[in-house]
């Protein structure tokens, strides 16, 4: 079971609005879903020079072959797994996630509100998901595998993506 929780104490002390919430792309049963997560590591106040002061979230230590992708305008991805658990981050664009085996789906735009998290590999997942990029620009996006330290902890909002005011303004 990988997409385990952290003990519920941690959650209890967490306050969400202080927070990243992200869609994630992850599996149970063999089946890729979409739920929405808000991460247990809370934005703090910078003290490091050059963003000092601004609200700063530590997503750890990220690690592995990370690319930086530029998808045409109208490009089907096709049905494929994540390739590993990874941040994928979309700067333009509109990505389209469907599943195989269910009616959820995700509408993710490039910019602010982008990144997701890809953990439907292969191993536990045996269909993954569709992605299309139905806008009239090109999709670029930028895949960072997570690191050592796996799944960021967090806590599971609901099934489904992310809404609207979940996200940054
Ligand atoms: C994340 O979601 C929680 C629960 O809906 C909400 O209270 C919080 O404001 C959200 N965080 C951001 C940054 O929007
Ligand atoms: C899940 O989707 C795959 C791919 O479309 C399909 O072959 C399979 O039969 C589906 N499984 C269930 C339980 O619906
Ligand atoms: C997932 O489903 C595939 C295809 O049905 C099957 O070959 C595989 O053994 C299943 N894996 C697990 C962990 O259940």
């Amino acid at each position: 079971m990988r997409l385990t929780l952290l003990p519920l104490l941690l959650f209890s002390s967490l306050a969400l609005g202080n927070t990243l919430n992200v869609t994630v792309l992850g599996a149970q049963n063999n089946i890729s879903t979409l739920e929405c997560w808000a991460l247990l590591s809370g934005f703090k106040h910078s003290s490091e020079a050059g963003t000092a002061g601004s609200e700063s979230l530590n997503l750890g230590k990220l690690g592995g072959d990370s690319t930086y992708t530029i998808l045409p305008a109208g490009f089907n991805g096709g049905r494929h797994n994540a390739p590993a658990l990874q941040w994928v981050i979309f700067l333009s664009g509109l990505a389209h996630i469907t599943l195989p085996n269910s009616t959820a789906e995700a509408w993710v735009a490039g910019g602010k509100n982008g990144a997701i998290l890809a953990l439907d590999t292969a191993d536990v997942s045996a269909f993954g998901h569709y992605t299309t990029y139905p806008s009239k620009e090109q999709t670029i996006t930028l895949e960072i595998p997570l690191g050592n330290e796996g799944i960021p902890a967090h806590t599971v909002l609901h099934g489904g993506p992310c809404k609207g005011e979940e996200l940054s303004a």
